[in-house]
């Protein structure tokens, strides 16, 4: 996998999905930008995102917040108090890591032996995994479990007191040494904020100082009122979102998986106190679902409900994807309670309320959150999709195996020959479906090297024309996946591209 991974760096670079930023000046860390195919997948991720939203869901509605807002917005928010990262500095290899990241590693290690031990268990016992996992009567076992769950008691209860010491202290004591350096010789813990600031106003002096936003939730909650009113919404209604964020994060890593700029599509959705739970668990599975009918294998996902919370929720899970380099952290979905609308009603003296004529009542809405990140949906399809093939006859082709709605160039149209008018054909077709496709002509190179090109990038369908086409007004379409080839009139292209790759 980790090989494939490199190879998947590669090849977004080589065919046009992905750039690191300002590469000629050597790139700048965890800055990365969108080339010609690749912003083509990223558009057709957010449609497919905000369709199943906004325009599948009567009762969600989209926006389009700034970037920019009012500094105290985040005074409110939390941000600026408590939206940190405990680093710690290896004084030997003078690497910065973030101690909660450590100390998770430490964790899942613990655990890895524990399934080794499992796995020697059901092999001795002729049991299946799950069977002697679920028996757990090995004391080697046994012990692993016990170790991982004190360190995680320990290991939460410092994160939710701030205890820096402690966990300083629980990295010495549980001998965690520096990946680099393997040198076990640690400063002090200290909190970081991830937040980018920057100056509004031109004189240093009287500039204000303002933030990046971390998250686009914020513009949403700030809007709550504006739309409840104005789109005249009931409660339980939704807010969705796709729009850029910004967080300085230290351990930048995995290429597009952590970035410093990134981009979010967040949904709030506002309830009724008390039935938070409830609408908590409908979005879990909903959200399961969504992603599993993207058809990148249902086996690549799996939830992981969080101990550790945010600052905010009282009930958070993730929907792990599996990266070419683990399961890891795709989308949050997160009760948020009142929080947020209760701390800026507090901070702006506005009241953020609903009233319910069901129940007759003023209330501050909870939200539920479902909050997925482009870019690691990107990566995650992308890794997935590639795909190294060795064919019948022996020999390689590189396909990206996207799903069809997904891929950035729907069909080539390719005339078989540079001459005859098969060119001049071609271009009509062309012509013809481009207002309706994103497709693109080409007639360089032999016709297996342009089928090759277009493997690379995804494309669904080449459509050739041949000399039979001038007489009979059919054309050739080859299938990316099967490679198969089918005989089609002209005149039925349209139709077909309709059906095959329509979101
Ligand atoms: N409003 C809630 C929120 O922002 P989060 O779990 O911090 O929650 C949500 O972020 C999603 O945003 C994550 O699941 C991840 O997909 C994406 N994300 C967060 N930080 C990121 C980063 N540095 N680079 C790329 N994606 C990121």
């Amino acid at each position: 996998p980790e090989d494939q991974f490199k190879n998947v760096i590669s090849h977004a670079k080589e065919y046009g999905f992905v750039f690191q930023s300002s590469e000629i000046y050597d790139g700048l860390s965890a800055v990365y930008d969108y080339g010609q195919n690749g912003a083509l997948l990223k558009n057709n991720l957010k449609e497919y995102w905000w369709r199943s939203m906004v325009q599948l869901h009567e009762n969600i509605v989209g926006i389009d917040s700034a970037i920019f807002m009012h500094p105290s917005v985040w005074k409110a928010s939390g941000h600026v108090d408590a939206f940190n990262d405990p680093m710690i500095d290896n004084k030997d290899s003078k690497k910065r890591y973030r101690a909660d990241v450590l100390i998770e590693d430490h964790m899942e290690k613990i655990n890895q032996k524990a399934d080794k031990e499992v796995a020697k268990a059901a092999k001795r016992f002729g049991e299946s995994f799950d069977e002697a996992m679920f028996r757990k009567t090995n004391p080697r076992v046994l012990k692993y479990v016990d170790q991982v769950d004190a360190i995680r008691t320990r290991f939460v209860k410092a994160l939710e007191e701030n205890d820096l010491a402690d966990l300083k202290q629980l990295i010495e004591d549980e001998g965690i040494t520096c990946p680099i350096s393997g040198s076990k010789n640690w400063t002090e813990v200290r909190q970081f904020n991830l937040m980018f600031g920057t100056k509004l106003g031109s004189v240093a002096e009287d500039a204000s100082d303002l933030y990046l936003r971390p998250e686009t939730a914020q513009g949403i909650f700030v809007n709550f009122l504006n739309v409840q009113k104005t789109g005249r919404m009931k409660i339980p209604f939704g807010i969705a979102q796709i729009g850029k964020a910004f967080r300085n994060e230290i351990v930048a890593r995995q290429f597009i998986f952590r970035m410093r700029e990134f981009e979010q599509m967040e949904m709030q959705f506002f309830v009724r106190p008390g039935e938070e739970m409830k609408w908590y668990e409908y979005w879990k599975e909903h959200r399961m679902k969504w992603h599993k009918l993207l058809g990148l294998g249902e086996d690549n996902y799996r939830f992981h409900d969080h101990d550790k919370l945010a600052h905010y929720a009282n009930a958070a899970a993730d929907i792990e994807f599996n990266f070419p380099f683990g399961f890891k952290e795709l989308e949050g979905i997160h009760s948020r309670t009142d929080f947020d609308l209760g701390r800026h009603q507090e901070m702006s003296g506005k009241k953020l309320q609903y009233f319910d004529p069901e129940i007759n009542k003023n209330y501050v809405p909870y939200v539920v959150e479902t909050s997925v990140g482009l870019d690691r949906l990107f990566l995650g399809t992308l890794a997935t999709a590639y795909t190294e093939e060795t064919l019948e006859d022996g020999s390689t082709r590189t396909v990206l195996r996207l799903p069809l709605p997904l891929a950035p160039i729907k069909a080539a149209i390719l005339p078989l020959l540079r001459k005859d008018g098969l060119p001049e054909l071609a271009r009509e077709i062309f012509n013809d479906l481009k207002f309706d496709f994103q497709v693109q002509y080409d007639e360089k190179d032999a016709i297996g090297k342009r089928y090759r090109r277009q493997d690379a990038v995804g494309t669904p369908l080449c459509i050739t024309v041949d000399h039979d086409s001038l007489e009979d007004k059919t054309v050739t379409i080859r299938h990316r996946d099967s490679m198969e080839q089918e005989r089609v009139s002209i005149d039925s292209l349209n139709q077909r591209l309709r059906e095959l790759v329509s979101m």
